[in-house]
């Protein structure tokens, strides 16, 4: 038996030395120390040794176990050791290494627009507004002196939500939700989206515009151009013109479509203008006493007016902007460049 226990520590002791991984490690203990290796089988045969020397072999089979135990916790601090080494060099930071810059996003060339917009009528002394994009056909239309047979409802290609609810098709439904809320004077811009049924290069299923509305007592055409003008000479400079072509909406009377000289070419004629000279930029006019009756407004006393621009159309007048799908594509490496 005492061969048996040397030849047993021998190789254990081997088998340790040679073990170059925690887990090995643990198979080894596991083979020679553990409750179903291989010591517990030699010290069974404890029973067959004769009563002189069975002392003595308990004892030499405890050395042996210790000796082993020992070895094992050795040899798992130099393998903890050099793990934790591995893992300290492969998790290094070098500090040294340049960083990589996090992506960093802007406010979208649309939104920009709109803002620009804002300022130069908050200068004038014009709050900003706000309604539902999801509207009745009472605000969209039928309040702004539009009913249900009237021409004009046709070219407004209208979604529908429900009988009676629709996406509005214009930002004219802020002025009444407005003037329901507040009396004269009143002084509003209201930016928001808008949608037809509508889609080619000119023309996007949603797109943006900002509403103006004016009223107080003695309000007249005249205020309504001077307003305009500065906001053009403020948005596209000085030397930009504008001019006033009699038009038709059903809310305002007289009402008009200004167009301003051409940006690009300044008026002398080019592709952009199609040798006109002029871009059409917005339509307006003096708000109807029909839809001041709605309001339940005096329209003896009041008078106002009104306007609704495309935002859009003019970020692609600024930034020659060939189809208004790019803005709405999401393409970074065309958003990227405003
Ligand atoms: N709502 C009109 C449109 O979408 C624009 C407009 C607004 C015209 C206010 C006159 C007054 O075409």
């Amino acid at each position: 038996m005492k061969e048996q226990l040397e030849a047993f520590q021998a190789a254990a002791l081997d088998t340790i030395a040679q073990a170059d991984t925690l887990s090995a490690l643990e198979e080894a203990r596991v083979k020679y120390l553990g409750r179903k290796g291989a010591i517990t089988e030699i010290l069974r045969g404890l029973g067959k040794v004769s009563a002189e020397e069975r002392p003595a072999m308990g004892q030499l089979a405890n050395v042996v176990k210790g000796a082993i135990g020992s070895a094992l916790d050795d040899r798992k601090v130099e393998l903890s050791a050099t793990a934790d080494a591995a893992r300290e060099e492969s998790e290094a930071v070098d500090l040294s290494l340049p960083g990589r810059r996090p992506q960093r996003g802007h406010i979208h060339m649309v939104n920009q627009v709109t803002e620009e917009i804002i300022d130069i009528f908050a200068g004038l002394g014009f709050q900003v507004a706000v309604g539902p994009d999801i509207e009745t056909e009472f605000y969209n239309f039928d309040s702004l002196n539009t009913p249900a047979d009237h021409p004009a409802r046709d070219s407004h290609d209208t979604f529908f939500v429900k009988p009676g609810v629709v996406l509005r098709t214009h930002t004219s439904p802020v002025q009444m939700r407005v003037m329901e809320q507040v009396q004269p004077p009143v002084a509003v811009l209201a930016p928001g989206r808008v949608y037809r049924v509508d889609y080619d290069a000119s023309h996007s299923p949603m797109f943006n515009q900002i509403e103006g509305l004016l009223v107080d007592e003695g309000v007249t055409f005249a205020d309504l151009k001077g307003t305009l003008m500065h906001f053009v000479h403020h948005l596209f400079g000085k030397n930009t013109k504008v001019r006033f072509r009699p038009h038709f909406f059903p809310f305002t009377e007289p009402s008009a479509e200004m167009d301003i000289s051409c940006t690009v070419c300044s008026g002398k004629g080019c592709r952009l203008c199609k040798n006109s000279g002029w871009l059409e930029a917005l339509g307006c006019g003096m708000v109807h006493p029909e839809v001041f009756k709605h309001a339940n407004y005096d329209y003896e006393k009041y008078s106002g007016f009104a306007f609704g621009l495309g935002i859009d159309r003019i970020a692609m007048l600024r930034h020659a902007v060939p189809s208004i799908n790019h803005l709405y594509d999401n393409d970074l490496r065309f958003l990227e460049q405003f």
